[in-house]
């Protein structure tokens, strides 16, 4: 990571061009609780898209689906989620803050250092009521992933959609897990956002799929922009494995806070399907009419996390650039990303200049995601549009007027060139298809 990127600048940036809030802010907060903004909310559900797009649109083997949070208690015992989601707690007996035994460099509190009680298991599920008694029967949980609203759908997806084995079931949503210590932003929150895919397969095909998916997870990062330097696999040892993987790969980025987490690829066997079978009395085993088996499935699950995968396209895309004596501040996000695709900038408000300038962006906002701005100096208006990553400014002056051209200026060359209005759209189409950004970068772009 260049040492420009710090999480101060990035959380500065991100509160300053309206990306992420803190949540409750004028209450004074809630901790590790963030809201996305106007440009926040556009990144997140592009980087939505496009991971809905690769991993179902641009597939035949893979569906979509989008279950409940809040699911039958069952669910979570069949799951192992009630007996095994726990980290290790441990709490200094002088200041009284609770810390994860296992982050801990030294047996002593890391705030005060005060001693520490012996750790004890803490189930990271929120637990809430349903109905109006607040009584144990009435206990139910909020999902602590999305997957498990796969499992539990996999005869009805089998059924209905007419597809065989191998079949993906992809579904993103929100997930609780009330942490020990979140932090870091975005990185690590109690209330999060997931995309996840479940891989049905064969078993005995699984270690081929398991390798599949890794590739193709770390190819989707790079085609959205991150940089390799910046990306890199990490398998798990057999003692950090979740109790229902029998393998797991981390795509790890490198965050100004050090190699950490982007997603997990696991390969979960049966264990799901098979338990869900032996709790609720249902067969949920696969029949394959070409060779007349029938058996459990195995599954490949690459699970990532939305939020967390915006924080790493913004870090990436942070630049800070020497131009003319003075610093510019650039998010180069992939255009397929960025939250604005187009700005239309008129010289000043003059009144002369606003219909020409309305009619521009009346234009172009039909096939791009436009934004028109004419409040303050266009140098001011151009870092704004660097900052939250905008691809392409145009602007009209008083000689468009008399010529019918605009210019168009490039994010990230600073290249300016000038055309006829009626050349625009299918100018700025091509230019975003990777004429000046690489290649394939279309996909996605009007999402
Ligand atoms: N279904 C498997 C599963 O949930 P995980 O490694 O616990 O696996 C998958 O979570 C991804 O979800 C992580 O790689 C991360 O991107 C995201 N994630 C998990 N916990 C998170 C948290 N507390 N805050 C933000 N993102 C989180």
């Amino acid at each position: 990571m260049p040492d420009q990127v710090t999480m101060d600048k990035i959380v500065s940036l991100c509160k300053r061009r309206g990306f992420i809030f803190q949540s409750s802010e004028i209450y004074g907060g809630l901790a590790s609780c963030w809201d996305y903004g106007p440009v926040g909310v556009e990144l997140k559900r592009n980087v939505k898209n496009a991971w809905w797009r690769t991993m179902v649109e641009e597939r035949g083997d893979v569906v979509g689906i989008d279950s409940s949070i809040i699911m039958h208690p069952m669910v979570w015992k069949a799951s192992g989620h009630l007996e095994s989601f726990t980290d290790p707690l441990v709490e200094c007996k002088v200041c009284h803050q609770r810390w994860r035994a296992d982050q801990l460099e030294k047996q002593v509190c890391p705030s005060c250092g005060g001693e520490l009680t012996d750790p004890r298991s803490f189930n990271l599920m929120f637990k809430t009521f349903m109905g109006p008694v607040e009584e144990a029967a009435a206990v139910v949980y909020l999902r602590p992933e999305t997957a498990q609203g796969i499992f539990v759908n996999f005869q009805n997806v089998v059924t209905t959609s007419r597809k065989r084995l191998p079949l993906g079931i992809a579904q993103i949503g929100k997930s609780f897990r009330n942490e020990i210590t979140p932090g870091n932003f975005t990185f690590r929150t109690r209330e999060f956002e997931q995309m996840e895919m479940e891989f049905f397969v064969k078993p005995g095909t699984d270690e081929e799929w398991y390798a599949y998916w890794a590739a193709e997870r770390y190819k989707w990062y790079v085609n959205l922009g991150i940089r390799e330097e910046n990306l890199r696999m990490r398998e798990h040892a057999a003692a950090e494995l979740a109790h229902y993987a029998k393998a797991c790969v981390d795509i790890e980025y490198l965050f100004p806070i050090g190699w950490s987490e982007l997603e997990g690829i696991a390969n979960r066997t049966d264990f799901d399907l098979r338990r869900h079978s032996e709790w609720s009395g249902k067969d949920l085993s696969y029949y394959e009419g070409t060779t007349n088996e029938r058996y459990i499935p195995y599954v490949i699950e690459p699970s990532a996390g939305a939020d967390r995968s915006v924080l790493a396209f913004l870090c990436d895309a942070y630049r800070e650039e020497e131009v003319e004596g003075a610093t510019r501040v650039v998010l180069k996000l992939h255009p397929a990303l960025a939250p604005v695709k187009v700005a239309v900038l008129p010289l000043s408000r003059n009144e002369r200049l606003s219909p020409m300038a309305h009619d521009v962006y009346n234009r172009v906002r039909k096939c791009f995601v436009a934004e028109y701005d004419d409040t303050q100096s266009i140098g001011r208006r151009y870092r704004r549009q660097d900052e939250i990553g905008t691809p392409f400014c145009i602007t009209i002056d008083f000689e468009s007027l008399e010529d019918g051209q605009v210019t168009i200026r490039e994010r990230d060359s600073l290249a300016q060139i000038r055309i006829p209005v009626e050349e625009l759209v299918e100018t700025l189409q091509a230019k975003l298809a990777g004429e000046s950004f690489g290649t394939d970068l279309w996909a996605g772009a009007r999402t």
